[in-house]
């Protein structure tokens, strides 16, 4: 076994230059981090750090509690474990945390990124704060538009609830677009899929402003819980409530 190799750079996991990153005071436990920013296994991480092969900024430490944050220099046998390129992650939003940035008096889907300190991270398509379900969020601005332009064809899809009975006819309705209020174009066709009397699946093919619970609105119904299950080929699939995870290579480059 390559000890090195193990430790090499995970391909789809892409962080910034060191001198990039904010100094926020984001950080994770040194076996996390060498798991999550190289090829090898928590276990193999704590094997590492337990026989003395570890260090940070040039200091060898046998705690894997030990905090550490992207502006550190980890190295595993001598090899700096590398954190540049971008991020992208997918979080399993829990209601009550908006999704913004910066925020002086609310919890931000951003405050939950222990270890990513990334001051170019943005949420790539917004969730209502009583909205749960998937957040994507990126370093990279050409990816993040790709996500959220109408211009791209990106397939979300929605559980909901309501508070008064969803009726047949909104499946027609929705296909056929909804003009919503203060817009000039119908909504893109949307497919509804009644799962009880009070609860349905929607997949849109856009993200207009409070699109889903306009969309009820525009039928005299009211949406009472929302979550979003997928975001065009990632899903939650994995992920506790308040919970994220790098996206894949493959999930990276399907948008
Ligand atoms: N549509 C809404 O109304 N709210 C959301 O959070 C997402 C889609």
């Amino acid at each position: 076994m390559d000890k090195n190799t193990d430790f090499a750079p995970v391909s789809s996991v892409f962080l910034l230059f060191h001198d990039s990153y904010s100094l926020a005071s984001a950080s994770m436990r040194l076996d996390k981090y060498i798991a999550t920013h190289s090829e090898a296994t928590r276990s193999l991480a704590k094997m590492a750090i337990k026989s003395g092969r570890v260090t940070i900024n040039g200091v060898a430490t046998k705690d894997q509690g030990t905090k550490v944050k992207t502006t550190d220099e980890v190295a595993v046998n001598g090899s700096v474990i590398d954190v540049s390129g971008e991020v992208y992650l997918a979080m399993n939003k829990a209601t009550g945390i908006i999704c913004a940035t910066q925020d002086e008096e609310q919890d931000t889907v951003l405050d939950f990124l222990d270890g990513y300190t990334h001051k170019e991270l943005h949420i790539a398509g917004r969730l209502d704060k009583d909205t749960t379900g998937l957040v994507l969020i990126t370093s990279d601005g050409q990816w993040s538009h790709r996500v959220t332009s109408p211009n791209y064809v990106c397939k979300k899809v929605y559980l909901l609830e309501t508070v008064i009975a969803i009726q047949e006819s909104y499946i027609a309705e929705f296909e056929k677009g909804i003009l919503l209020k203060e817009e000039t174009k119908l909504t893109k066709p949307a497919k509804l899929e009644i799962l009880s009397e009070k609860s349905a699946r929607l997949t849109l093919t856009e993200g207009k402003y409070h699109q889903v619970k306009r969309m009820f609105g525009a039928m005299g119904n009211r949406v009472t819980k929302l979550h979003r299950e997928q975001v065009g080929g990632v899903s939650l699939e994995g992920l506790k409530e308040g919970d994220f995870r790098e996206l894949s290579s493959d999930e990276i480059a399907m948008f």
